[in-house]
């Protein structure tokens, strides 16, 4: 059989990336354009700067993206865009140049959902066995996902309120961190032991609901009255009960879900995934599925990921038109009303 070629586009938040796909997991190249510098002092992205970085560089990305895979246009069987979740103006941006690109070759277009993408990326790692469940825990969104079959995505818990990557940026911005501060607080955790007992929230509520605002408060409060009092507080210490706190509820909620979706296989996938003390915790704590991570370079935002979910629609057929709009607020029951209609 004919390779499959997809080249993909991501541009949903701060990150201009491009890749090149052959068939269902092998990247020929995954161009990834971080603008994580131009935001660090406002301290989160600001939406109007993300759109205009993604302006100046997505040509070179996508020429870069080819290059390295050493593929020509006329080779591609398809394009692939995030068209949500995300900021509707970064979104644009990698819509509107996928949509020239596949118009000026005749290619068809096929809209990915951004957390479907996150999930996906473990394809890289090993190619999935359905059905599947999935904990996807990013910037914006905190999801456990049932994947009854390739490309049907169903939420069975989520999150009330923040997410958890951003809860680690709203603390890490307490304690005078630099954004984006997961990766950060991760490292200090270690070095550090949960002396605050934060709140764990929801963790025993028979649901597979998560809530991280209150943790969020607890962690502010906690600050802002050692302050106000002159008392001094170990960053480390601060990092590993606030890192404790968020394993807790994860693994609770995780291990939960697998009993009410009895399946053989566990997907951890987003930004936060990247995270080493959910690893170890998963490790020790999970033994009895497989679980399966994408690599640290998949975990973050990168077209790659949405190139391995655009395959599977590839083989469906599940294609757009040239009126497909960005979907800032994408769930993924409406992916599947959308690719089905
Ligand atoms: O998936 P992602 O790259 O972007 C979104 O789609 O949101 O996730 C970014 C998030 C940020 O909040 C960042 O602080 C968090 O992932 N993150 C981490 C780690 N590395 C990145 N959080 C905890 N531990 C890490 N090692
Ligand atoms: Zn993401």
């Amino acid at each position: 059989m004919k390779d499959k070629l997809i080249l993909a586009i991501e541009s949903s938040c701060d990150e201009t990336s491009v890749a090149i796909l052959k068939n269902d997991n092998i990247l020929l190249s995954n161009i990834i354009a971080s603008q994580v510098e131009s935001h660090k002092r406002f301290g989160g992205v600001v939406p109007e700067v993300a759109s205009r970085h993604h302006v100046e560089v997505i040509t070179t990305c996508i020429e870069d993206a080819l290059k390295e895979a050493n593929v020509k246009a006329s080779d591609l069987d398809a394009v692939a865009v995030t068209y949500g979740p995300g900021l509707v103006g970064a979104l644009l941006v990698g819509m509107a140049a996928a949509k020239a690109f596949a118009w000026a070759n005749s290619l068809p277009l096929i809209p990915v959902n951004h957390m479907a993408g996150h999930l996906m990326a473990a394809r890289e790692q090993k190619e999935l066995t359905y059905p599947l469940l999935a904990l996807l825990v990013s910037g914006g969104h905190t999801e456990l996902v049932y994947v009854s079959h390739p490309g049907h995505y169903h939420i069975v818990g989520e999150t009330r309120d923040d997410a958890v990557g951003e809860a680690y940026d709203k603390v890490g911005r307490v304690m005078g961190l630099t954004y984006p501060a997961g990766k950060e607080i991760d490292q200090l955790a270690h070095k550090g032991k949960d002396v605050y007992q934060f709140p764990r929230a929801m963790i025993k509520e028979d649901n597979l609901e998560f809530s991280f605002s209150g943790l969020k408060s607890a962690f502010i409060n906690l600050h802002h009255n050692a302050e106000q009092k002159g008392q001094e507080l170990v960053l480390e210490d601060l990092c590993a009960s606030f890192q404790d706190a968020v394993l807790d509820i994860l693994l609770a909620k995780t291990k939960k879900a697998l009993t009410s979706y009895p399946v053989k296989t566990l997907v951890v996938a987003g930004g936060v995934a990247a995270n080493q003390g959910l690893r170890e915790r998963l490790a020790e704590e999970i033994t009895d599925v497989d679980v399966i991570i994408p690599p640290l370079r998949l975990c973050g935002d990168n077209a790659g990921m949405i190139a391995m979910a655009a395959a599977v629609e590839f083989d469906h057929k599940h294609f757009a038109t040239m009126d497909l709009n960005a979907q800032p607020s994408l769930a993924f029951e409406q992916l599947e009303n959308e690719i089905l209609d």
